[in-house]
């Protein structure tokens, strides 16, 4: 089992589209495990988009990010990484597959929507930034055996 990082932006917490995000994580099969509504403040911006730093893009991403309530969850699964960044599309919405949330839903890759660990490594960064691990629950699901082999 793997967890992730998301993150609902900005954007779609404006837009009213947590639900249908939240809808696209839960119907795949994905296992929410912990969840919060936060402002992040540009210190935690900093360091979530640490990569980034220096890149063209970064001071309007971090101004972006932090600009409004974001939802954060970790979500666990078999290759949860993979899966959620599949789920999301492309960074470009403009290339994203369709079916994807950042198809379905955006257009713009300043407005994505959605942010998803990229890597186990990228993860387990990623996680502790946002939740105590005594915020986070283990639970098992009497579906999950209709869900994995
Ligand atoms: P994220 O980290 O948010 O899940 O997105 P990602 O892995 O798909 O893309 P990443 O390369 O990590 O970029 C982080 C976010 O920065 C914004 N961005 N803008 N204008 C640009 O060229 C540009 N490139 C990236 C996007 O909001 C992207 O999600
Ligand atoms: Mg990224």
């Amino acid at each position: 089992m793997e967890r992730t990082l998301v993150i609902i932006k900005p954007d779609g917490v404006q837009r009213g589209l947590i639900g249908p995000i939240i809808t696209r994580l839960e119907r795949r099969g994905l296992k929410i495990i912990t969840m919060k509504m936060i402002q992040m403040d540009y210190d935690l911006a900093k360091r979530h988009y640490a990569i980034h730093e220096g890149k063209p893009f970064y001071e309007k991403l971090l101004e972006y990010i932090t600009s409004a309530p974001v939802v954060v969850m970790v979500v666990e699964g078999k290759e949860a990484i993979e899966v959620v960044r599949r789920t999301m599309g492309a960074t470009n919405p403009m290339e994203a597959a369709p079916g994807t949330i950042r198809a379905d839903y955006s257009l713009e890759i300043g407005r994505n929507l959605v942010h998803g660990s990229d890597g186990a490594e990228t993860a387990a960064f990623e996680i502790p930034l946002f939740f105590n691990e005594d915020e986070i629950l283990s639970y098992s699901r009497d579906t999950d055996r209709w869900i994995f082999e």
